[in-house]
């Protein structure tokens, strides 16, 4: 019984023990005069912290420091919102543990490769604007603009399931800042998480403008700029496959070109 009272005693006090941990965040303040970007350190007691990075940084900002920005919305990977760089891999701070080591830092970064608006907060104008122009929406042929939404367009169950995989994308852009083509060319080239969703529409069996998606995108750059590296596929936290998804997109552009080729003979 006595035993007992001491493992007790000594496991509560062993509980109440702080559990200091560093977190490194970027930061960046565009109003400061001068401002140029840096590293500021927070400690926090993981005792009195939610598991997940979200739930730290959130923490910071409202015990520590309320000038540290960030997005954030759904808390549970659906909205897409906190998308970062955490300990050098793209991926949704809500649903990222933290690392419950306490003798490693925590590093977070804003997406890479993208200008930064403040601190976490990346500019998303050019992915979201890459993202209008594929047209994600569905387009009929028979049927005026006006009538799309007031009619039903019955799906066999074999064709709504090839949708599966490419639906669930959260548009997080983790995907796309995580591939170095994206990087280097993210004016031209649309990036692994638009083209995903390109493809998403390009087979939708109510979709009648496959042809019109292809031949928009023919150029050198809007799909060719894939080298299949794979980084994209990797990091995805929602586990989608965009690297499979260009690759499919590449193989009905030649089916396209072949067909274009033998109307034209
Ligand atoms: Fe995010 Fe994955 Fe969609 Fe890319 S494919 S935007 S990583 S959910
Ligand atoms: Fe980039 Fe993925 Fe292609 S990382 S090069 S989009 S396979
Ligand atoms: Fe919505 Fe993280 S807060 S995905």
């Amino acid at each position: 019984m006595r035993a007992a009272q001491t493992a007790a005693a000594s496991a509560s006090q062993t509980q109440t023990q702080p559990r200091m941990k560093k977190f490194q965040i970027y930061r960046f303040d565009p109003d400061s005069p001068g401002a140029k970007p840096s590293m500021q350190t927070y400690e926090i007691d993981l005792n009195h912290c939610g598991p997940m990075v979200l739930d730290a940084l959130i923490k910071i900002k409202t015990d520590d420091d309320p000038t540290l920005t960030f997005r954030r919305s759904c808390r549970e990977g659906i909205c897409g919102s906190c998308s970062m760089n955490i300990n050098g891999t793209n991926t949704l701070a809500c649903i990222n543990k933290i690392d419950s080591n306490t003798s490693k830092v925590t590093k977070i970064y804003p997406l890479p490769h993208m200008y930064v608006v403040k601190d976490l907060v990346p500019d998303m104008s050019n992915f979201y604007a890459q993202y209008r122009s594929i047209e994600p929406f569905l387009k009929k042929k028979d049927t005026g603009e006006s009538d799309i939404g007031k009619t039903q367009y019955l799906q066999s169950t074999s064709d709504r399931a090839k949708l599966d995989g490419l639906y669930e994308c959260i548009l997080c852009a983790c995907c796309s800042t995580a591939c170095p083509s994206y990087w280097w060319n993210s004016d031209k080239y649309l990036g692994p998480a638009v083209l995903m969703q390109a493809y998403r529409w390009m087979i939708d069996s109510r979709d009648d403008f496959t042809d019109e998606r292809l031949s928009k995108m023919e150029d050198k750059f809007s799909v060719y700029r894939c080298h299949t590296i794979m980084n994209c596929t990797k990091t995805c936290p929602k586990g989608l496959n965009p690297g499979r998804a260009i690759g499919e997109i590449k193989k009905m552009m030649l089916d396209y070109n072949k067909e274009a080729g033998a109307k034209q003979a």
